[in-house]
């Protein structure tokens, strides 16, 4: 078996070769030119990073990419380190290549860019979700990578954050149902290779205090276990072969040296035994940023007896495996952990076939990457998109629509619609065009024989087209960014946007206002209008989508998987809010939208609830039964999200907490009973007094289930 193989191959490796599997290196150490996005290999640094330092894995992290950033020429690159590599380790042990493809294979051009995750969680679909990491997946394979950075598991819950958007949204079973179907969709997917998913970045990396990227997180013990960590959980426990760490400091320890994070809950509690890279040169930052070590030594030392089984890119291969080499020789880090690291790193490379099968085939890669996923990718992006006002039912538009108004830069901007994390690490850069549907080619391809669209030239013209329209469409957005550049300390529309929409409302004339942006943003002076559609970051198919649902082809059936805030000044905002006694719900959850809502162009019925059995012992799964009813006249999609509340509960709870959830297809007329599972964890909590946590158990008592407004009492004992 495995195990036997690494044994093996442990037992005849040098203390040098062991630690080289214990790191990696991002690619433009291997390439003579160390620009972000291009240099060729050089055979120079391939000797001094693969041979002389016997790196195990090779990263390209965000936008990273051989300089002709094909398909093929991706394939190429990985085979000719892994060629190397494989030439000159003295037991040809193959690399393990990682990539971040947090929405299709985004790195490389002329892939389908799929929505980011904050939009995949709005539609509520755990399958979807495994479709999009699936397909995400063998584009990845296709290019000879076997390593995905992906999915997200921290929560959305401080819009000022600017990974807000990378998450499956603020709600904690949700995020983590969708993110262990992503983690089921990227390791079922076999392609031309297995590909390995990581759950990322365990633990608490959402909260940053004051919502800066990697900004010490504070949060108490129960918050931290009840909420943050739970989506990790349900991710690893879905088989995860990989953990990334976060790379903050939650409650006064880094995460990267916290043992508590990475051994006790992660291994003995949760049960994981795949890989636990760190983030970003973050081992060296304990020693340099943190100055928890003295030197790198220590830092190493604190950081792989926390339980880092691999260092991503250590700044400088020779630095960290010399550093390594000599914590092991001053007796800091034993021979035992080593062991344990490296063999857990090997173990990943024969589970993906990497001995077997290290190489792609580089020819059939543009062909299983170009155009590939693209019906995904729309279906995505349709499935996530969530309609929030729709006054006089101005959507769909029909017959008399007859001259319709495109304004707002947005219309006509694919970097905007795939966001960060797109070609380059920030957003697709100005020089390169990816291929896609904006929301204007969109509209134009979609619109009926009969209806007229105009595009506006600025803002002055708009208006003034506005004027004699039947209906203006703007689009407005925020700037595409990645990590710390897209914190934001005032997440809300720009003014001259607000003043855009504020002027096309004044015509009198309907408009509708799309939102292509990470977060919620706050409208200001451009709330109030007839129609709201929220985009999220649709990806290259979007504009499909989005024309879809003006025109009436898609029927929208997403929910907002986040609270939409009316103004800025509350973050962190969240819908499971603990009571406070200072006016209640205005002051702590003061929403425009409220976390699950969205508007279909139908009507639903949610016509009873009922539970299996309404007594149920703590630790036990309850059942549920909803009967639903399409009572409009056109099929759609219907969210049914379980929300239980206590009456009373000595561990403060918040209003609602989602239990279970599915989304449903009906047809017009049609009726259905629904069965759902609330698993037992979905209502723990974690006892204990202000001074610290205790286990979370379930408390036994009453507690009240709701779907719309039915509810049932189901007991505890
Ligand atoms: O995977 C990412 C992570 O999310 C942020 N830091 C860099 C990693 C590799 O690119």
């Amino acid at each position: 078996g495995v195990d036997d193989r690494v044994r093996d191959l442990l037992g005849r490796m040098t203390l040098e070769e062991k630690i080289g599997q214990m790191t990696q290196i991002a690619v433009v150490r291997l390439q003579g030119d160390c620009r972000e996005s291009g240099g060729e290999l050089t055979e120079a640094c391939l000797r001094t990073v693969l041979r002389g330092h016997a790196v195990g894995s090779v990263l390209s992290g965000g936008g990273m990419g051989p300089p002709v950033n094909t398909p093929r020429a991706w394939a190429r690159m990985v085979n000719a380190v892994q060629k190397y590599a494989l030439d000159h380790s003295r037991l040809r042990v193959p690399v393990l290549y990682g990539i971040d493809a947090v929405h299709g294979h985004h790195s490389v051009l002329g892939a389908t860019v799929l929505p980011h995750q904050l939009g995949l969680a709005a539609a509520w679909d755990p399958e979807l979700v495994r479709d999009c990491a699936g397909a995400t997946a063998r584009a990845v394979a296709a290019t000879g990578i076997d390593w995905n950075f992906a999915p997200v598991a921290d929560l959305a819950r401080d819009r000022r954050w600017g990974r807000y958007y990378e998450t499956f949204g603020e709600d904690p079973l949700l995020a983590g149902a969708l993110a262990a179907a992503a983690v089921r969709g990227t390791e079922d997917a076999h392609g031309a290779k297995d590909v390995a998913s990581t759950v990322k970045h365990v633990g608490g990396y959402s909260e940053p205090a004051n919502g800066h990227d990697r900004v010490p997180a504070d949060v108490s013990p129960r918050y931290l276990q009840d909420t943050l960590l739970a989506p990790y959980r349900t991710a690893v426990e879905a088989g995860a072969k990989s953990v990334m760490v976060n790379s903050g400091a939650v409650n006064g320890v880094p995460a990267t040296a916290s043992h508590h994070l990475l051994t006790t809950i992660l291994r003995q509690r949760w049960g994981f035994t795949g890989v636990t890279v760190s983030d970003w040169q973050d081992v060296r930052a304990l020693w340099t940023t943190y100055k928890v070590a003295a030197d790198y030594p220590h830092a190493i030392a604190l950081a792989v007896n926390a339980g880092v089984d691999m260092a991503m890119e250590p700044y400088e291969a020779g630095e960290f495996t010399e550093g390594l080499r000599s914590a092991v020789q001053g007796g800091l880090v034993s021979r035992r952990r080593i062991d344990e690291a490296a063999g857990r790193v090997l173990r990943l490379k024969f589970t993906l076939g990497l001995f077997e099968r290290p190489f792609t085939d580089a020819e059939r890669a543009d062909g299983e990457v170009l155009g590939a996923a693209q019906d995904t990718a729309r279906r995505a992006a349709a499935s996530s998109l969530v309609l929030l006002r729709n006054e006089r039912n101005i959507l769909p538009f029909g017959p008399s629509a007859r001259r319709i108004v495109v304004a707002g830069s947005y219309a006509d901007d694919i970097a905007a619609q795939t966001g960060g994390w797109t070609v380059g690490w920030q957003r697709v850069p100005e020089d390169v065009k990816v291929p896609g549907t904006t929301v204007l080619a969109g509209i134009e391809a979609a619109a009926p024989a009969g209806t007229r669209v105009v595009r506006a030239r600025d803002a002055a013209d708009a208006v003034r087209q506005a004027r004699t329209a039947d209906a203006t469409v703007v689009v407005v957005g925020e700037r595409p960014a990645a990590e710390g550049e897209a914190d934001s300390p005032r997440p809300e529309l720009s003014p001259d946007q607000q003043e855009l929409v504020r002027s096309l409302k004044e015509t009198g004339r309907p408009v509708v206002v799309v939102v292509i942006a990470g977060r919620p943003l706050a409208l200001g002076e451009a709330a109030g209008t007839d129609g709201l559609l929220m985009s999220w970051l649709p990806g290259t198919e979007g504009g499909h989508a989005v024309a879809g649902v003006l025109f009436g082809g898609v029927n929208p059936g997403g929910r907002l998987p986040v609270s939409w805030p009316r103004r800025t000044g509350n973050e962190p905002l969240y819908y499971q809010q603990l009571p406070g006694t200072n006016a209640g719900a205005e002051s702590t959850h003061d929403v425009a939208y409220d976390f699950g809502d969205g508007l279909s162009y139908t009507t639903y019925r949610f016509e009873a609830l009922g539970l299996e059995a309404a007594t149920v012992p703590a630790g036990r799964d309850a059942r549920v039964t909803v009967r639903v009813a399409n009572t409009g006249g056109r099929d759609g999609d219907l969210v049914v999200p379980v929300y239980v509340s206590r009456p009373v509960s000595r561990v403060l709870a918040p209003r609602r907490r989602l239990v279970a959830f599915t989304r449903t297809r009906l047809r017009a007329g049609e009726s259905c009973t629904l069965r759902l599972t609330v698993p037992a964890r979905a209502l723990e909590v974690t006892p204990g007094d202000l001074d610290g946590a205790g286990t979370p158990r379930v408390e036994p008592g009453t507690y009240t289930a709701a779907v719309g407004a039915r509810t049932a009492t189901l007991t505890i004992t």
